[in-house]
């Protein structure tokens, strides 16, 4: 059965890089090519920070962009959560140096790691927080700079990702619209799929480490694109189930922008016309935690939603984490 939603989105924004990286500018640094890119994963181009630009300012112009598209003032948040895994620093978080940034003097604010599941952990425990501390407005945040931690000379790798980031404002639902279902799911058996083990305790960013690129992302793809597919499936069969909605009802199937093949290994298992599935990765590559708000928010802004459209919300990354939604925009 749906559920009363008790919050809603109020608005939505996002930021991205103006420099794009495209296919034929990898085939220059490694050995690709711009036809197995696309073949392989739908992408085309990403976008990519200018070096020195830290997460916190891409975090800040999509938190402002949604604030406008709210109508919601910053000493009105009481609550900043941030998805990531590329913070500015380990500490303080990006949530606290976006909220100096916005002057939402009020908020309590912090950052959550759930890689690519970063924004859908950021939409339940924001909604879980306001239900039991009252909080009225919260912020949450997708955001990654993945460009900081790819090794550019891992052709595996380094075609995948771009950087950005994604927001949205949250408050009390009109009693129709807003958050019907979330599931978070985690499973830490597979950290050996899809990881970074430099920078933190496990490996200390020494001489050695940083010759032996630890800080980069490693990957088995052909695994973690295996099980990205049956876990994202899973997922969203799970919220659509127990909402008691069909896949054919949504209005608009949102999944995270990986690769335009798990896209579409997952589409078909569900009764969801291609015209109703929203893909950009062709534009920003794997944006990690910013992939599902900028999409929403691409997809307000271009109409594809509209107030009160049905909207699908799935994901997966590293942990592994994966996570789905169903909101009523
Ligand atoms: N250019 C050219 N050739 C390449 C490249 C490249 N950029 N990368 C790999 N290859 C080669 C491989 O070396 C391999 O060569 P070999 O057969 O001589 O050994 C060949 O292409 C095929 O490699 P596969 O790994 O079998 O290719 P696959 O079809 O699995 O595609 C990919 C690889 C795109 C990485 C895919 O596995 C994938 O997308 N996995 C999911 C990864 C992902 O999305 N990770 C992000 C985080 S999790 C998430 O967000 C869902």
């Amino acid at each position: 059965m749906i559920k009363e939603p008790q919050v809603m989105i109020l608005g939505s924004g996002r930021a991205v890089p103006d420099k794009v990286l495209t296919n034929t500018d990898l085939e220059k640094m490694v050995d690709t090519s711009d036809s197995w890119i696309v073949k392989r994963t739908g992408i085309r181009e990403r976008r990519i920070v200018e070096s020195g630009v830290p997460l916190s300012e891409l975090a800040t112009r999509a938190a402002q962009a949604a604030m406008e598209n709210a109508g919601v003032a910053a000493a009105d948040i009481d609550l900043i959560v941030v998805g990531t895994v590329t913070g500015d620093m380990k500490f303080p978080a990006t949530a606290c140096l976006v909220q100096d940034r916005i002057g939402a003097a009020k908020a309590v604010a912090f950052d959550l790691s759930a890689a690519c599941s970063g924004f859908l952990y950021g939409l339940q425990v924001a909604e879980g927080l306001m239900a039991v501390a009252g909080y009225r407005r919260a912020l949450v945040i997708g955001g990654d700079i993945l460009s900081s931690m790819v090794n550019w000379q891992d052709r595996d790798t380094c075609v995948l990702f771009g950087d950005g980031a994604g927001a949205v404002i949250l408050g009390p639902s009109d009693g129709r619209r807003g958050i019907l279902n979330t599931l978070l799911r985690s499973d830490g058996s597979y950290s050996n799929l899809l990881y970074n083990p430099g920078c933190g305790s496990l490996n200390p960013p020494t001489p050695e480490n940083a010759e032996q690129k630890l800080h980069t992302i490693q990957m088995n793809g052909s695994d973690v694109f295996r099980h990205a597919v049956n876990s994202m499936t899973e997922a969203l069969r799970q919220v659509l189930e127990e909402a008691e909605i069909s896949a054919g009802d949504l209005d608009l199937l949102i999944p995270h922008q990986a690769n335009l093949r798990i896209i579409e290994a997952v589409v078909k298992r569900f009764d969801v016309p291609h015209e109703r599935v929203y893909v950009n990765v062709e534009r920003y590559g794997n944006t990690s935690a910013a992939s599902i708000p900028i999409a929403l928010d691409e997809a307000r802004e271009c109409g594809r939603i509209t107030t009160g459209s049905l909207v699908g919300l799935v994901t997966f990354g590293g942990g592994f984490t994966w996570a789905a939604g169903l909101v009523r925009v």
